[in-house]
C-alpha cells in the first residue's frame, strides 16, 4: 500500500505541475478525489489487506487523501491570484472615478419625448404633475364618471393588488381628481386658471404584441378655466403637435366617448408621410389618430370640488390624453412597442441623449 500511494504522490506531484488553468486542475481533483477515482481504488484494495495491516493502510489512504485536497486547494489559489494578475495588468490604466471615453449612457426615448413635451406645456403655462402609479378604484374610475360594473371599463382591465381597492393606474386620468382638489383653491379664490400636465407610467391587462403593451406611457393634460371651450383644445393640440414634429400639423376631430369627457373626441392630424394623400402608415386615409381628448364632463368637475350641485356649469375646461409610447413610436419610426420595455441597449442607445 505504502508503495502504490507513493506511486500515487509522484503522479500528482508531476501532474499538477503540468496544470495551467481551473478547468485542468479539475479534472486532475476528479481523476484522485471523484467516486471512480484512484484514491477510491486504493479504499476498494484495502478489503483485500489482512486485518492486522488494515488500520495502518487506512490512515495511509486517509492522511494522502487530505494532502491531495490541501496541495489541490493551494494550486487553486496560485491559480485565481494569476488570473487576477493578468486582468489588472490588461487594465493597468482603469480608474473608477475617470468618465469613460464613450458617451456613458442614452436616456429612454420615452423620457427624451416627454421632457420635449414638459418644456413645450411649461412655455404655454402649464405645470408638470407627478402621480402615484398605485392608485384606487376611486381615483381610477368612479371620481372619472365610470361606476362599478360600467362596460366602459372592460376598455381598461388591469391589475388589481391583493391590498383591497389597489390597482395600477391604466390611464393618467386617474390623476384628475388629485390635480382639481390641488388647485381648485387657487381657480376659485385667485381666479388662477388650473393648466396642468401628468405624465406617467399606466397598465393594463393586454395580450402582448408589436402594437399592445402591458406597460406603457401617457402624458394626460387639463384646462379648466371660466369659459374654456373646444376652440381652446383645438389651439393648444395644434400648437404643441407643430411644435412636437416640428413643422405645421393640420388636426381635426371625430366623436370619441369616453365617460369623463362631453363631448369626446379623438384627435387626428393629417398623415406626415405622405401629407394626406394616403400611404401604407396612415393605412391610405390620410389621417394618424393621435389623442383621445374632449370637454370635461360636469359629474367629473363635480368630484372634482371645481363646481357645485347648484352651479354645474361655473368652469369648464378640457382634458386630452397623449399616448407618449405612441408618439414615441411616430416619432423616431420604432415599429414595434416591445422596443421600448425590452431593455436591449443596442435599440434603446440610438436615441439621441440631451
Ligand atoms: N384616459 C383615456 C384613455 O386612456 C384617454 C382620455 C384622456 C380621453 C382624456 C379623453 C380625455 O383611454
Amino acid at each position: 500500500m505504502k508503495d502504490k500511494i507513493e506511486a500515487l504522490r509522484a503522479k500528482f506531484t508531476k501532474d499538477l505541475s503540468s496544470v495551467k488553468d481551473l478547468s485542468a486542475l479539475e479534472e486532475l481533483r476528479l481523476s484522485f478525489m471523484s467516486k471512480k477515482g484512484a484514491i477510491q481504488d486504493l479504499m476498494k484494495e484495502l478489503g483485500a489487506i489482512p486485518n492486522e495491516q488494515k488500520k495502518e493502510a487506512g490512515q495511509l489512504i486517509n492522511s494522502f487523501k487530505q494532502e491531495v485536497n490541501e496541495r489541490f486547494e493551494n494550486k487553486k489559489k496560485e491559480l485565481d491570484e494569476l488570473a487576477l494578475k493578468f486582468l489588472m495588468d490588461q487594465t493597468e490604466s482603469y480608474d473608477e472615478s475617470m468618465p469613460t471615453k464613450d458617451p456613458c449612457g442614452s436616456y429612454h426615448p420615452i423620457t427624451l419625448i416627454q421632457r420635449e413635451l414638459e418644456d413645450i406645456f411649461e412655455s404655454m403655462g402649464f405645470d408638470v404633475e407627478d402621480y402615484n402609479e398605485i392608485v384606487d378604484d376611486y381615483h381610477c374610475f368612479e371620481a372619472l364618471n365610470i361606476p362599478k360594473f360600467h362596460p366602459a371599463r372592460d376598455m381598461q382591465d388591469t391589475y388589481y393588488l391583493s391590498t383591497p381597492n389597489q390597482l395600477l393606474k391604466s390611464h393618467t386620468s386617474a390623476a384628475q381628481n388629485h390635480i382639481m382638489k390641488k388647485y381648485g383653491d387657487a381657480l376659485k379664490n385667485e381666479g388662477r386658471p388650473i393648466r396642468a400636465v401628468f405624465p406617467g407610467r399606466c397598465f393594463r391587462n393586454e395580450a402582448i404584441d408589436a402594437c399592445h403593451e402591458n406597460t406603457f406611457f401617457q402624458m394626460e393634460g387639463v384646462m379648466i378655466d371660466k369659459d374654456i371651450s373646444i376652440s381652446n383644445l383645438i389651439y393648444f393640440m395644434k400648437t404643441m403637435l407643430s411644435e412636437v414634429f416640428e413643422r405645421d400639423v393640420t388636426v381635426r376631430l371625430r366623436p370619441g366617448f369616453f365617460p369623463f369627457v362631453e363631448p369626446g373626441f379623438e384627435l387626428d392630424i393629417k398623415c406626415l408621410i405622405c401629407g394626406g394623400d394616403g400611404c401604407p402608415s396612415c393605412k391610405n386615409s390620410g389621417w394618424l389618430e393621435l389623442c383621445p381628448c374632449g370637454m370635461i364632463h360636469p359629474n367629473v368637475l363635480l368630484h372634482g370640488g371645481i363646481n357645485t350641485k347648484e352651479d354645474p356649469f361655473k368652469y369648464t375646461g378640457f382634458a386630452f390624453g397623449l399616448g407618449l409610447t405612441r408618439l414615441a413610436m411616430m416619432k423616431y419610426g420604432v415599429g414595434d412597442i416591445r422596443v421600448f420595455n425590452d431593455g436591449d441597449l443596442s435599440a434603446l442607445s440610438q436615441f439621441v441623449s440631451r
